[in-house]
């Protein structure tokens, strides 16, 4: 029997030097697509999935975080004595109660890469398999991304996929895949942002995946790779002949918002869906329906 996925990590430690000046004082996964954070996204498509614990991997100098993941009760009071109770209601429901949910945060002091910021996390996870979630990647889609790999899963790890045109491999960790069957693939590892000429394949990583416990004793030891960063790909791909490597081609639409071009696209995409802004796009021309995403 496979065991059940209870953990869920968010790596948001980074210093999003990429949307500078927006990030000097407000966190990246802060940023909003409209009016929701990037990171209550990611918090919504983890409870959707049944996450039973959350684990937000944060730096000292971004305290804002756990002031949106949590709920305010000052804030929510202030609302309702002005008669904004469905406002205090909704943040009610987004943020996390203190007392009845289960959420952690540790630091990553300094920034050693993406594997590094899992491995700060593992004395706080569940027994059994745990869920990454990288909040840049915005997923949306009925049923989320994380519900259908943890759907798919059975054991080993498990990473989301979608293919890239060549000369994009070295944004991504890339899969070496050695068999599909239907929304799975199987690989034998994955390769940290290869060139468009030593790429083994076209398949990217996108930020979800499903990693068996022992992620953690293969990141101890795990060596400084691309970048001289501790990579997550890296440590995975050890794991992969071990445990098995799938890829999950989720079905949902996925915006990289770790880009500018990305969030615009995820507020055109989600924009021309509401009515509210029809008189903007008609205003600047746009049509309603953006045929691709960034
Ligand atoms: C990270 C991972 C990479 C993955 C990507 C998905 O890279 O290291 O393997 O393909 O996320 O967004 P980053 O974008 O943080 O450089």
């Amino acid at each position: 029997m496979t065991q059940s996925v209870r953990t869920a990590i968010f790596p948001v430690a980074g210093l999003g030097t990429r949307f500078l000046p927006a990030t000097k004082a407000t966190p990246k996964e802060l940023l909003p697509v409209i009016d929701t954070p990037l990171i209550q996204y990611a918090i919504d498509e983890a409870r959707a999935a049944g996450i039973e614990r959350m684990v937000f991997v944060t730096h000292p100098s971004k305290p804002a975080i756990e002031r949106h993941v949590m709920d305010d009760k000052a804030l929510r009071a202030e609302l309702q004595a002005r008669g904004k109770d469905g406002l205090a209601e909704d943040l009610a429901e987004s943020a996390f109660c203190p007392v009845a949910d289960d959420v952690r945060f540790v630091m990553q002091p300094e920034p050693l890469g993406l594997g590094h910021a899992v491995l700060c996390a593992r004395d706080e996870v569940l027994p059994g398999p745990v869920a990454v979630i990288l909040p840049d990647d915005l997923i949306l889609g009925t049923p989320g991304a994380l519900s259908e790999m943890i759907a798919a899963h059975e054991g080993g790890h498990m990473v989301a996929t979608m293919t890239v045109p060549r000369e994009e491999t070295a944004k991504y960790g890339i899969l070496a895949v050695t068999e599909q069957d239907g929304p799975i693939m199987k690989a034998r590892g994955m390769v940290e942002k290869p060139a468009p000429a030593t790429a083994p394949s076209r398949e990217a990583v996108v930020g979800r995946y499903v990693l068996d416990a022992s992620i953690f004793a293969d990141l101890e030891t795990q060596a400084p790779g691309a970048g001289g960063e501790i990579q997550l790909t890296d440590a995975i791909s050890r794991g992969a002949a071990r445990l098995g490597l799938r890829g999950f081609r989720f079905s949902g639409q996925r915006f990289d918002c770790g880009s500018k071009a990305g969030m615009l696209a995820a507020t055109l995409h989600l924009a021309s869906q509401d009515p509210d802004y029809a008189d903007v796009f008609a205003e600047f021309g746009l049509t309603a329906e953006p045929s691709r995403a960034a």
